[in-house]
C-alpha cells in the first residue's frame, strides 16, 4: 500500500527535540500552573509525577513501538499488526480514530496559539503597558470577543504549522524543532533567573513539594492522569507517528524516559517561572486558566524589564505551542500522504484547511457561537459550546480511550516476540514488568478512569 519511502529522523537526538517539542507546549506553561494552583500544590504534583511514571513512560514506549514496528502511519499500523485476527476491522478503526483525535485537539489549541501570539503583538505595541488588575481582564475580554483578531492570530499559528509540515520530516520538523527548542530553553533559563531575583523562590518550592494528601481523592487523579497524559501527547497518534519515523537502532525505552523527563522538568521549571512571581506580588493562584493571560501581564507591567520579560514569556508560550501543533497536524497527513491520495504539499494544504474552518468555529463560539450548544442529548455536554466540546471530547476522552486500547492492541494483540526484539530490553524483569502494566494495570486503571469519565460517577460522586 505504500506509495512513498517515509523518511526518517536524521538522529536520535533530532527524534528527542521533535518529542520533546511535541509534549511540551501549552499543557506545560499554561496548563500545568494553573492546574497546580487550583489543586492546591504539592500534592498534585506528586501525584502527577507518579502517574507520568506509572502510566507515562510505559505508554510512551507503547505508542513509539507501535509506530516503529512497521514503520508506517497509524492506520497501517494497527492494520498490519492484526494481520490475521479476526478483529482486524476494529483496530483499523481504532487507527482512523487515533487520527481524528489530533484533529479534534487542533480545532482548539491553534485558537490559544493564536492567543499567545497577539500577546506577543499587544506586549510590544504597548497595549499591555500601564494597566491596573482589572484592566488586563479587559484585554483579555476584548480579545475573546473580537472574532476579526481571534481568527487573524489563529490562521496565522496554523499558516506556520502547515508550511512547516508541508516542507517534510528532515527540512521541514526537524529545523523547526532545531531553531526553536534551543531557543525556548534559553528563555525559560532566562525567566526562572528573572524570578529568582525577584523573590519568591522558597515558597515556591514549599507550594510546590509540600503535600498536603488530604487533597488527593478520584477527582484530582482523574486530572492529574488527564494532564500527564495530555502533557505526553499520549492517545493523539503523535507518538505513533514520531515513532514511525524513528530509526530501528534507537533504543525506545531510553527515549521514552528522555521525553517523559524533560516534559516533566519543563513543567515544574514553569512553575519555578510564574509561581515566584505571583507570591511576591501577593496576587491570586488559584485563579485557573486567567494566570496567564490576565495575572501576569499585571505583573509583567510593575516589573523591572517587564516589558521585555513579558515578550519573552508569550514566545516562549508561542515556540511551545508551533512544535506542539506541527505533531498533532503530522499524523493525518502521513496517512494521507502514504495512501497517496495526496502529495504532502497537498495534503497539508487540505488538512489545513479543513482545521481552519473548524479552528474558526472554535473561535466564533467564544464570542457570537458562545450560547450554541450543538449535543443537547447528555447532560455533560448540553452546556458546552463548540471550543469545550473540542477540548472536553478529544482533550480528556478520547485520548484516554486511545492510550488505553493502544495498550491493549500492544500487550494482547501483537505478538510478544516482535514486541521484545523491538524494545531491545532482551527477555527481562523490566520487560516483563511493562508487559505486566500495559496488559493489566493501564486497562484497568484507565478503564475505571473513562467509567468515571462517561458519567457513571461512582468515582466521584460525594
Ligand atoms: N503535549 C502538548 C502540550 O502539552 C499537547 C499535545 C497533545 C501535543 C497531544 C501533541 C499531542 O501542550
Amino acid at each position: 500500500m505504500s506509495h512513498v519511502v517515509q523518511e526518517k529522523w536524521s538522529s536520535g537526538t533530532a527524534f528527542l527535540l521533535a518529542a520533546i517539542g511535541s509534549a511540551v507546549g501549552l499543557g506545560n506553561i499554561y496548563r500545568f500552573p494553573y492546574i497546580v494552583g487550583e489543586n492546591g500544590g504539592g500534592a498534585f504534583v506528586l501525584l502527577y509525577m507518579a502517574v507520568v511514571i506509572v502510566f507515562g513512560i510505559p505508554l510512551v514506549m507503547t505508542e513509539l513501538t507501535i509506530g516503529r514496528l512497521k514503520q508506517v502511519p497509524p492506520i497501517t499500523a494497527f492494520t498490519q499488526l492484526s494481520e490475521g485476527k479476526k478483529s482486524q476491522p476494529f483496530w483499523t478503526l481504532v487507527g482512523f480514530t487515533s487520527i481524528l483525535t489530533p484533529l479534534g485537539i487542533l480545532g482548539f489549541y491553534f485558537v490559544i496559539a493564536g492567543w499567545t501570539l497577539n500577546y506577543v503583538y499587544s506586549i510590544i505595541t504597548g497595549k499591555l503597558s500601564d494597566l491596573q488588575e482589572g484592566q488586563t481582564q479587559q484585554v483579555f475580554a476584548d480579545l475573546m470577543d473580537s472574532p476579526g483578531t481571534l481568527i487573524f492570530w489563529m490562521t496565522l499559528s496554523l499558516v506556520i504549522t502547515a508550511f512547516i509540515i508541508s516542507r517534510g520530516i528532515k527540512a521541514g520538523l526537524e529545523r523547526a524543532v532545531n531553531i526553536l527548542m534551543p531557543l525556548l530553553f534559553l528563555i525559560l533559563v532566562s525567566l526562572v533567573i528573572y524570578s529568582a531575583f525577584n523573590g519568591g523562590m522558597v515558597e515556591t518550592f514549599e507550594f510546590m513539594f509540600t503535600p498536603d494528601f488530604e487533597k488527593i481523592n478520584m477527582k484530582t487523579l482523574l486530572e492529574a492522569t488527564g494532564q500527564a497524559f495530555f502533557s505526553l501527547s499520549l492517545g493523539s497518534a503523535t507518538m505513533l507517528v514520531y515513532g514511525s519515523y524513528l530509526p530501528k537502532d534507537i533504543s525506545i525505552p531510553k527515549m521514552a524516559c528522555g521525553v517523559a523527563f524533560a516534559d516533566t522538568f519543563v513543567a515544574l521549571i514553569a512553575g519555578f517561572a510564574i509561581f515566584p512571581i505571583i507570591f511576591t506580588n501577593g496576587m491570586e493562584l488559584a485563579s485557573g486558566p486567567g494566570l496567564v493571560f490576565e495575572t501576569l501581564p499585571v505583573i509583567f507591567d510593575q516589573m523591572p524589564f517587564g516589558q521585555v520579560f513579558g515578550i519573552m514569556f508569550f514566545l516562549l508560550l508561542a515556540f511551545a505551542a508551533i512544535t506542539s501543533t506541527i505533531s498533532l497536524f503530522e499524523p493525518a497527513v502521513s496517512n494521507l500522504e502514504e495512501r497517496g491520495i495526496f502529495t504532502r504539499r497537498k495534503a497539508s494544504l487540505v488538512v489545513g484547511a479543513g482545521l481552519w474552518v473548524l479552528a474558526s468555529l472554535s473561535a466564533l463560539s467564544l464570542n457570537v457561537l458562545k450560547d450554541w450548544h450543538p449535543l443537547t442529548f447528555n447532560d455533560t455536554l448540553k452546556n458546552q459550546n463548540i471550543m469545550d466540546l473540542l477540548e472536553y471530547l478529544s482533550a480528556n476522552g478520547m485520548m484516554l480511550v486511545n492510550a488505553l486500547l493502544a495498550a491493549i492492541f500492544l500487550g494482547w494483540i501483537v505478538n510478544r516476540k516482535a514486541v521484545l526484539d523491538e524494545l531491545g530490553l532482551g527477555d527481562s524483569w523490566l520487560f516483563k514488568f511493562w508487559r505486566t502494566i500495559i496488559k493489566v494495570v493501564v486497562p484497568i486503571a484507565i478503564g475505571y478512569l473513562l467509567l468515571d469519565f462517561l458519567g457513571y460517577g461512582f468515582l466521584t460522586a460525594e
